[in-house]
């Protein structure tokens, strides 16, 4: 399928634990393209005490990253965003534009811990909401308590939230028990964005191309196409108005 838009990838180099060179950067943006990628949303990591790299840092890889592809026949575009693991302070510091959202627009790719109960959650999404924010929960498969509880993540849907899974956890790389929950996620159209995540070109790397192969056979061309492009235009598009 051409024309996919990963939302989830730590392809900037230098600025977490992904890709740490340009070079990496691209062999990583080569394998998109080959895998039917026509943009990709960078989201590094925004971690207290972990992953803080400056705005300012983070400018400037981009700015290096499109400089290196540019001229290349399999070029792309390509937007800022983060994936933010949630604390107490973020609102206010999306709202005071320290960290962008995804693309430029007001959805927030928001990571919770495995652990993360449901309350915290239902609180830190609501406080996004109200401030104008749509929280797009990073691989919400590995939130031990809304895997347990499908009717959670429903609740969450209704309010306004979104919800992301990782590429390989809906072709079984990381289990048969995963790959089911993606599978009944889906069923119930509980799903909105696929992201590779990928980390690297040697370990966790870009896998696009065999979930949307996985996607048109088991769930129709018409919902890869939804999934894979469709939504995150809507993301791309509100990101450009919001310029
Ligand atoms: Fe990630």
């Amino acid at each position: 399928m051409i024309g996919i838009i990963d939302v989830h990838c730590h392809i900037l180099p230098g600025v977490d634990d992904g890709a740490d060179t340009v070079e990496e950067a691209l062999s990583m943006l080569k394998r998109e393209y080959e895998d039917g990628v026509r943009a990709v949303i960078l989201t590094p990591h925004y971690r207290r005490k972990m992953f803080e790299a400056d705005w300012t840092v983070l400018e400037e890889s981009y700015k290096r990253l499109c400089g290196a592809l540019d001229g290349k026949n399999w070029k792309m575009p390509l937007y800022l965003g983060c994936e933010y693991h949630v604390d107490t302070d973020m609102t206010e510091a999306l709202k005071r534009k320290e960290r962008p959202g995804m693309a430029g627009s007001r959805y927030v790719l928001t990571e919770f811990s495995g652990k993360a109960e449901i309350a915290y959650i239902r609180e830190r999404a609501g406080a996004l909401l109200s401030c104008g924010f749509r929280p797009v929960i990073a691989h919400v498969e590995r939130c031990d308590c809304l895997r347990k509880k499908m009717e959670q993540i429903e609740e969450l849907v209704e309010m306004g939230v979104r919800i992301q899974v990782n590429a390989g956890s809906i072709t079984g790389e990381e289990g048969f028990g995963t790959a089911r929950f993606c599978r009944k996620l889906m069923k119930r159209d509980l799903l909105h964005f696929v992201g590779t995540d990928a980390h690297g070109i040697r370990r966790r790397t870009p896998n696009m191309g065999a979930c949307a192969a996985y996607l048109e056979k088991k769930m129709g061309t018409e919902y890869a196409r939804k999934i894979l492009c469709e939504n995150p235009e809507k993301i791309l598009k509100e990101g450009a108005n919001e310029k």
